[in-house]
């Protein structure tokens, strides 16, 4: 098994990492959208391996072809083998519940044309549309194929990528994260992407690939935390965060702490009568799960998982009472290659909801792992 994988691994990448100079190309591409603060925004991102050959601009408006409305936008330069540019863009003064349609780039240099559709005003009476995976890799991404049919269907109002993408982004010079990022356009360019990091992009650089590609904007503060934030769709208040900070230490233990301050701030003021009433659901997101059935050793499997009961020893910053507290309703992980959908559990023990029925108004979370769109290797 051992020696398959490398085998897998090592041949892919000599094969791209050989011919990286071909993959470059001057303009922009890799286009992909995210929520911003509220239906009436939506963020643009877009990259380029080589300078701007002007400022980064989006031309938009309601019908096709037609682009009344133009936004400029930010550069951001990251590096890690070699440097790639960022192009970020907040449309705003968004319609709610409209089909907006547009091409980005520079003004002698624009993409084709994608187009989305913004949140509805009254998101509690929207029953959003959501797919909801982790764990797809550049090879062997087995789901590229429906995805890409049904988000040309519409059948889609957003898409959650639960940690590991492309496996890795960073390898082969970051041209995994590339080519990876040049398959999801089709999908992510018609449809908020919104992810969280996974085991796979720790790039040996603290997250810089994966924090230099994509745009999450916490909706209450209206800020980009790739890391932790959270946003409303439909009747639910989704909370994406990292599980990696409680595995990867050598970036700083601080990390864990200030992240988990922040989910509590943001569960009070999801909790909120006037909030909760509009957003009864509670979501949260994260790659690790706290629960799985695999046997593999890895974190999940063992009882006194860190992410499940804290640090172990002093038992600080765990996950699950926090959750249970606050009255988290669906705590969906990946990073198991499988799909489970346990009944309400707390601290191991089942705690069924009314009239027969598990899931009707459970007493507890219900954990969901969705590892299983594809990919190269294991975890
Ligand atoms: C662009 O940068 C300015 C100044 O740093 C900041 O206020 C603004 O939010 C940024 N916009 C985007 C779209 O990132
Ligand atoms: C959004 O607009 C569509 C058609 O334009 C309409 O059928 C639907 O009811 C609207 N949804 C909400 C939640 O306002
Ligand atoms: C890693 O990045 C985070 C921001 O995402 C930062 O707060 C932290 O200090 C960084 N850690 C190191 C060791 O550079
Ligand atoms: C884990 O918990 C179960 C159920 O409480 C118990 O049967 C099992 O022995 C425990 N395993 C370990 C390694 O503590
Ligand atoms: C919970 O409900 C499921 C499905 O109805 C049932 O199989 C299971 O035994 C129940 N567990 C408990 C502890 O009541
Ligand atoms: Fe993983």
């Amino acid at each position: 098994m051992f020696q398959l994988k490398f085998l897998i691994v090592c041949f892919a990448f000599t094969k791209l990492s050989f011919a990286y100079q071909e993959y470059l190309s001057h303009g922009p591409e890799q286009v992909h959208i995210s929520y911003g603060a509220g239906p009436s925004q939506m963020y643009v991102t877009w990259l380029t391996h080589e300078q701007p050959s002007g400022p980064p601009v989006v031309e938009y408006g309601i019908q096709s072809g037609k682009y009344e409305l133009k936004k400029h936008g930010n550069m951001t330069k990251f590096t890690t083998a070699y440097s790639r540019y960022i192009y970020r863009v907040a449309l705003e003064d968004l319609k709610p519940n409209t089909t907006y349609y547009y091409r980005c780039g520079f003004e002698q240099e624009l993409s084709n044309e994608f187009n989305f559709r913004t949140r509805p005003q009254d998101q509690e009476n929207w029953s959003p549309r959501i797919a909801v995976y982790g764990d797809m890799g550049l090879v062997n991404g087995q789901s590229f194929p429906f995805l890409k049919q049904q988000v040309s269907k519409n059948a889609y109002d957003a898409i959650f990528h639960v940690g590991d993408i492309a496996y890795d982004m960073h390898s082969g010079n970051g041209l995994y994260g590339d080519l990876f990022m040049r398959e999801i356009e089709p999908i992510a360019a018609n449809v908020a992407y919104q992810v969280v990091v996974g085991n796979h992009e720790n790039d040996g650089y603290n997250f810089t690939d994966y924090d230099g590609r994509f745009t999450m904007i916490d909706e209450n503060s209206g800020k980009m935390n790739n890391m932790f934030y959270s946003f409303n769709i439909g009747p639910a208040h989704v909370i994406g965060f990292s599980s990696e900070f409680y595995y990867y230490t050598e970036y700083g233990v601080s990390q864990i702490h200030n992240q988990f301050e922040w989910l509590e701030q943001d569960l009070i003021e999801a909790n909120k009568p006037e909030n909760r009433a509009k957003h009864p659901w509670i979501i949260t997101m994260a790659h690790r799960p706290m629960y799985c059935s695999t046997a593999d050793d890895d974190d999940c499997t063992e009882n006194e998982s860190i992410l499940r009961k804290g640090i172990p020893i002093v038992n600080a910053y765990g996950l699950e009472d926090l959750f249970y507290k606050y009255g988290v309703d669906i705590i969906f992980g990946a990073h198991e290659h499988t799909y489970e959908r346990l009944f309400p559990v707390y601290n191991r023990k089942v705690y069924n909801g009314s009239n027969n029925d598990a899931y009707d108004r459970p007493k507890a979370p219900v954990h969901v792992l969705v590892g299983s769109a594809g990919c190269a290797r294991k975890n």
